[in-house]
């Protein structure tokens, strides 16, 4: 994997370029801002699984980028090895299992393989551009949203994890709704969960916030319900991994507990993510697969070790958040309401399941 030069800040998190795909390195931010040359498919896969490329939408990206290279190195006299290209996709899509952006992506860039890998490439970079265009309708109606559910101006928001446009082709998901709230001089401050282990918040979305000049602070993930309790939030916005038939969603773990806490404050909890993130497959969230990370990733901070030598960690990198703690999902077709939902299944005398 190639680190070839410093780069503006306003580098789109992925681009294909002739050859090889440019690809923001989430891992040195905000320290550094770097881009990686990926030129093969373990480029690909390990820039997924360390986390330098992350984000539903974006690894889903960067694996139907990761099917044109594979299409174009598995051409020999202008016949494409369709097996070990399917091979390869196999593998990008299985780099992480929680995000159904990136097995739909890559389904997605396979279909074309068979008009060649000029049709592959095709394929992933519309989607690159119709990222940018899904996001921008998401937000759109989240934002109308948001202003229809929270009275107080200006407001405060809270967000965990990064939905920004580094976890995006552009734009953003729950964050590009926070940015867009505070270039209209809407958002008094932003609450930053820091997101532990990997702090996608702390290092992430506070750069994206300062990039956009929008007000934040950043807290420990444990502060987010005293905040609640002390009135510093008025709506609480993420993103998803995986969005069940019944609107239960994965996303970053610690989403769950916001949830909760939102519910108990009756803090109006917003999911945006794109109609790529629903796996309409699964009936509700317990088909979920969480992905479960080196525990090296608790048990050291900042590569200095914080536990005894021989402590063992639970790291989930992801949990589920039940519908019924869900206000709404907004994507760019829909806004879908699961506590509505099953008010109405209640009413008709089928209540929802425990
Ligand atoms: O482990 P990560 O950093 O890839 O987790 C990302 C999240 O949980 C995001 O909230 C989600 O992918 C939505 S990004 C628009």
């Amino acid at each position: 994997m190639n680190v070839p030069v410093d780069v503006p800040v306003e580098q789109p998190s992925l681009t294909w370029d002739g050859g090889g795909v440019l690809a923001v390195d989430q891992r040195a931010l905000p320290g550094e801002t770097r881009v990686l040359r990926l030129e093969t498919v373990d480029d690909v896969v390990e820039a997924i699984r360390s986390l330098a490329i992350r984000g539903a939408p974006a690894i889903g990206l960067a694996g139907a980028l990761g099917v044109a290279l594979s299409a174009y190195r598995h051409r020999l006299d202008g016949v494409v090895d369709e097996a070990a290209v399917r091979a390869d996709a196999a593998r990008l899509s299985s780099a992480r299992p929680t995000a159904v952006n990136l097995a739909w992506a890559v389904k997605r860039a396979i279909g074309r393989l068979a008009a060649g890998p000029d049709a592959v490439l095709a394929e992933a970079t519309a989607m690159l551009d119709e990222d940018a265009a899904v996001n921008g309708a998401a937000v759109a109606r989240a934002c109308e949203l948001v202003l229809s559910r929270v009275p107080r101006r200006p407001m405060r928001l809270l967000t965990h994890c990064n939905t920004g446009r580094l976890a995006t082709a552009a734009v953003g998901t729950a964050l590009g709704v926070i940015i867009e709230l505070g270039r209209r001089g809407l958002v008094h401050e932003v609450l930053v969960d820091e997101t532990r282990p990997l702090l996608q918040g702390a290092r992430l979305t506070a750069w994206e916030l300062g990039q956009a000049s929008v007000p934040y602070r950043v807290c420990v993930d444990s502060a987010a319900p005293a905040a609640m309790a002390q009135g510093l939030v008025d709506c609480v916005l993420v993103g998803a991994d995986r969005i069940a038939a019944n609107g239960d969603v994965a996303n970053k773990i610690g989403t769950y507990g916001l949830a909760i806490a939102a519910a108990r404050h009756g803090i109006p909890f917003v999911v945006v993510a794109p109609e790529s993130t629903w796996d309409r497959a699964l009936a509700d969230g317990s088909g979920i697969v969480i992905e479960e990370r080196d525990p090296a990733e608790v048990t050291a901070f900042a590569g200095v070790v914080t536990t005894p030598a021989d402590a063992g960690a639970y790291n989930p990198a992801f949990d589920v958040t039940p519908a019924d703690l869900i206000t709404a999902i907004v994507s760019e077709d829909q806004v879908f309401l699961p506590a509505a939902v099953q008010a109405v299944q209640v009413a008709q005398g089928s209540p929802p399941q425990a």
